[in-house]
């Protein structure tokens, strides 16, 4: 089937879209337990880079799970293709220009290489928000661990589901011992060094 779609190559480049928004547009792709906090503080990351003029939208997997994939249930296949279909949307944003937060449980490393890959190394950070299941269970902002607990809910990350952590993520937030005003500072921080050295070594990429 996919031997006769040949790809049109139209005229406005990502670079040109890039440019009249007068900034680079990537993906912070936020991975962690559920109610580990990524919602709060993408949500607190997206405000700041608002405020500062960037254009910007933000991806959240409660939210995503109820529209274009509320198809899909918790199984390692299904979750793998959430992620497929999220990194191919963020991929398509990062085209149209936009800076994409993402937040997504986002259990599996093979699905987070194949977020990467799709949206290109250069335009990728991974962000781990990193909430042990124990404080994820002690706040349990939805009464999800609850449920999981009494067997109510099946293949719950963290309890009876696993979460493969990242080993070298770009920017680590462990939530027990950080604000979230320090978690912004620190994934801006990343940011900014992260396209300084990227303008000083990609002049003419797309
Ligand atoms: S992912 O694993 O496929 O990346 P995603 O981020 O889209 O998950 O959705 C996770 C959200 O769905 C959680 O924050 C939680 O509110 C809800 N949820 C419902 N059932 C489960 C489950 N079995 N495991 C994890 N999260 C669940």
């Amino acid at each position: 089937m996919q031997e006769n779609i040949i790809p049109h190559q139209f005229q406005i480049t990502k670079k040109e879209r890039s440019s009249l928004k007068s900034h680079p547009s990537f993906l912070l792709w936020f991975t962690g337990l559920s109610g580990s906090g990524k919602s709060t503080i993408a949500n607190a990351v997206e405000k700041a880079l608002f405020e500062k003029g960037l254009h910007t939208y933000t991806l959240d997997g409660d939210n995503v799970r109820k529209g274009l994939n509320n198809n899909l249930t918790f199984s390692p296949e299904d979750r793998t293709e959430n992620i497929r279909r999220i990194a191919e949307v963020a991929n398509l944003m990062v085209d149209a220009g936009l800076i994409v937060l993402a937040a997504f449980v986002s259990p599996y490393k093979k699905d987070r290489e194949m977020i990467k890959n799709t949206v290109k190394s250069v335009n990728f950070v991974e962000i781990f928000v990193d909430t042990s299941v124990e404080e994820c269970e002690r706040r349990d902002t939805k009464g999800l661990y609850a449920k999981a607990r009494k067997g109510l809910i099946k293949d719950f990350t963290g309890i009876n589901a696993p979460y493969e952590a990242p080993e070298n993520p770009d920017v680590l937030i462990e939530t027990e011992n950080t604000t979230v005003e320090e978690a912004v500072e620190k994934v801006l921080k990343f940011v900014k060094n992260k396209w300084l050295l990227r303008q000083a070594q990609l002049p003419n990429e797309n």
